[in-house]
């Protein structure tokens, strides 16, 4: 689908009746994951006449569809999620957004739908963020922002939308697994797929979470954190978590990743925990890794760590591992030392504490 190339102004219009300020401090104590919401949000639309327009900052408010509003019918939705940060000095710093902006075009175009130019999308994030700056946490803490779009055509054809939301929605965020740093627990699902070759995995559309849900329901029966998929072909290769990617941590200094093959989610996080464990002289493998080879290598004590890596999870050690047959522990089952060196590294870079040599960060001005 064509897409706008030229990218039109942002309106500003202030929310007439923000949040309290002793409200929003209340909040920001113990924000949670994804439940608190700040006053402002992004609304643009597209139609095919008229590509992008009518691009706002406006109050957060609930949003009117037409009941055939073809998102409803046939999911044509894709989203984002980024982070951004306060630095000690004050600094308001976000992390590699122009690989979300380039992402979210991806992501449009298996979904056919059309792509928000880059800088619309870096200009909104940075309005959205600079107008809501007072949401932003401090400490461990940061503000999770989820731009998103979906098809807004009242139509019930089986065909690409000709109009579309884009949106961006902002939440105060403290860490997203309940335990903080312990080690999370994983349920390997067997019976169901998340994504098979030529499929959506590695778009970041809603419908792949909305197929996931099941086995996360099945995940959390058992009492784990996070399902772990396998490859959809022969239920025997290791893809992702439900909303994270996966490294193995070996005792000869080689790091294993599942490699990007069209079904798991290129993540950001991803390719910078690679960038930044080659850099500790750590051999990264992007490769196919059996179910099997796993289980082997924890039972040898080949495998010494595992952990979950992106944006919502930052880097979770990966400690108790079940499956149809039985159980086992990754390690002493404890988040382990790499995991935790390669997490403060991340985020020491993500909140301006650490000096970014490799141009990762981009502040926002005040
Ligand atoms: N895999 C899935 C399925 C996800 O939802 C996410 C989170 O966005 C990731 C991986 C990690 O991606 P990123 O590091 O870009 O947040
Ligand atoms: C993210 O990390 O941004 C995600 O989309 C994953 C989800 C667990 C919130």
């Amino acid at each position: 689908m064509t897409a706008t190339s030229h990218s039109p102004e942002i309106t500003i219009e202030f929310h007439q009746s923000p949040v309290p300020d002793a409200d929003r401090i209340r909040a920001l104590e113990t924000p949670g994951f994804g439940k608190v919401f700040t006053d402002h949000m992004v609304l643009a639309k597209w139609t095919a006449d008229k590509g992008w327009h009518d691009a706002k900052v406006t109050a957060r408010r609930p949003l009117e569809l037409d009941p055939a509003s073809a998102v409803l019918h046939y999911a044509q939705e894709i989203f984002e999620g980024m982070k951004a940060y306060k630095a000690d000095d004050g600094r308001i710093l976000l992390f590699r957004p122009e690989e979300n902006a380039r992402r979210f075009a991806q992501s449009a175009e298996r979904m056919a739908m059309p792509a928000v130019p880059e800088e619309l999308f870096l200009k909104a994030v940075e309005e959205l963020v600079r107008i809501d700056k007072n949401w932003i946490p401090s400490g461990d803490a940061s503000l999770y922002l989820r731009p998103f779009m979906f098809a807004n055509e009242a139509f019930l054809g089986v065909r690409p939308a000709q109009e579309y939301i884009f949106c961006i929605i902002a939440s105060p965020v403290g860490a997203y697994f309940k335990g903080g740093a312990k080690a999370v627990s994983l349920w390997v699902e067997t019976a169901y797929t998340r994504a098979a070759a030529g499929g959506t995995g590695a778009a970041k559309c809603g419908g792949n979470y909305a197929a996931s849900l099941v086995a996360q329901a099945e995940a959390y029966k058992r009492e784990c954190d996070q399902v772990v998929f396998l490859d959809a072909a022969e239920h025997r290769w290791v893809e992702e978590l439900g909303g994270m990617n996966v490294f193995f941590v070996m005792n000869d200094g080689s790091v294993v990743t599942p490699p990007l093959g069209g079904t798991i989610l290129p993540g950001i996080t991803r390719a910078s925990v690679i960038v930044l464990a080659e850099e500790k002289g750590l051999r990264v493998e992007q490769r196919p890794y059996s179910f099997a080879e796993w289980q082997a290598d924890a039972a040898s004590g080949k495998l010494v760590e595992a952990f979950a890596c992106g944006t919502a999870a930052v880097l979770a050690g990966i400690g108790l591992v079940k499956h149809s047959a039985g159980e086992f522990l990754v390690g002493d089952g404890q988040t382990g030392k790499l995991t935790t060196e390669l997490r403060e590294k991340l985020v020491g870079l993500q909140k301006g504490v650490t000096n970014d040599e490799h141009g990762w960060t981009r502040t926002v001005s005040a």
